[in-house]
């Protein structure tokens, strides 16, 4: 195609659109400063500084802070006040780049995107020989993002929404029930559910050394060794039977053999138990889900990068991708030994699924 035939208009139009991804990129490169330098939770804490004062309270490098303020304040994050050369951190924009604990915050994605800048060479290898990435190989900083994202939405949802939304499983968990996590990760869903089920046994099971050794000292920090406890185990390979609730959080479409797993996981199910799959949400059909899911972009990047080459390194390789849809599940599920399943409740980033045996 030559110039004459473009519509330059668009050219450009496309072009702005691109840079503004490109910008996008470089400022997750600058939240994780912000974040790890505590530039934000000093910025959140006072009102308008300069960068020597913002530097002063962080102990960072007054030459450096300055030139970050200036990259914040281009992109919108914080304000600027050329009169008094001052920056300011509205309390709205605080809610979401300052602290884990807010029910907004978004900070603990930003190191998940630059989990992804450090492994693209390795992504690229597989794109080229077709072979799968192992999560564990993925880099330190996809894990805590992984962690600190996910847990804020975990924390919003599970015990207020999601558990009350399945049929007679907050009743069981408050009674006392036996619950199985598979690929927990480091755990934060199964930590919630221990903290405000405290009759309840908990274990979760992860292919990744390195995150069960997190895990179970999350367990500790948190005060619930007691009833919470977290093993080495592939999908297939836990010993536990009589179990009331078998738990994937974000964890089912990772898996080489999907349907292998819910087979496992019917056996260990006693009777009467439930399954349980929190997944991004997705509708059925990719142009479906290309016009009506928030995170569609960036689930789609998470899919390509993590969790499709994860499940195309373990046996199957079935590769469901992050964002399959319901119907898909629910064929894989049925291939199972499941027939009742239903969609129990979701929200803009998840869907729950229910299925029993
Ligand atoms: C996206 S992470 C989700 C972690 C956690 N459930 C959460 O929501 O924070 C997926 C996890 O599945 C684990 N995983 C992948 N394949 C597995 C398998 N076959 N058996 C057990 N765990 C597996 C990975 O090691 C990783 O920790």
């Amino acid at each position: 195609m030559t110039t004459a035939t473009l519509d330059l208009e668009k050219v450009g139009a496309f072009a702005q659109q691109v840079g503004g991804m490109l910008a996008g990129g470089a400022t997750a490169a600058m939240m994780v400063v912000g974040d790890r330098t505590g530039l934000y939770a000093a910025l959140a804490a006072s009102g308008p500084l300069t960068p020597a004062q913002l530097a002063g309270e962080t102990g960072t490098a007054e030459r450096y802070v300055r030139e970050w303020l200036a990259q914040q304040a281009a992109v919108g994050f914080v304000t600027y006040d050329p009169a008094a050369g001052t920056f300011t951190l509205p309390p709205e924009h605080a809610a979401v780049l300052a602290s884990d604990d807010s029910p907004a915050s978004m900070i603990g994605a930003a190191p998940q995107i630059s989990g992804m800048h450090r492994r693209t060479d390795q992504l690229i290898e597989a794109f080229r020989s077709g072979a799968g990435i192992p999560w564990g190989d993925q880099d330190q900083s996809t894990f805590e993002g992984t962690e600190r994202f996910f847990r804020v939405g975990y924390r919003n949802s599970l015990v207020r929404e999601w558990i009350p939304a399945l049929d007679g499983v907050h009743e069981k968990l408050r009674a006392g029930a036996r619950v199985v996590d598979v690929g927990t990760g480091h755990g934060a869903p199964l930590l919630l559910l221990a903290e405000a089920y405290p009759n309840s046994q908990f274990v979760g099971y992860d292919v990744h050394p390195a995150s069960i050794e997190t895990a179970n000292q999350r367990a500790v920090d948190a005060g619930v060794s007691d009833r919470v406890r977290f093993e080495v185990s592939f999908a297939q390979g836990y010993p536990d039977r009589d179990v009331d609730v078998v738990t994937f959080f974000d964890a089912f479409h990772d898996l080489g053999d999907p349907v292998g797993a819910a087979t496992h996981a019917r056996r260990a199910l006693a009777d009467g138990g439930t399954l349980v799959l929190v997944e991004p949400r997705s509708a059925d059909d990719l142009a479906t889900t290309l016009g009506t899911v928030p995170m569609a972009a960036i689930g789609f990047a998470a899919s390509t990068f993590l969790c499709t080459p994860n499940s195309l390194s373990q046996p199957v390789g079935l590769a469901l991708g992050a964002l399959s849809g319901e119907a898909r599940l629910r064929e894989v599920l049925t291939e199972a030994g499941y027939s009742a399943i239903r969609r129990a409740t979701e929200n803009d980033f998840n869907m729950v699924i229910e299925a029993r045996p």
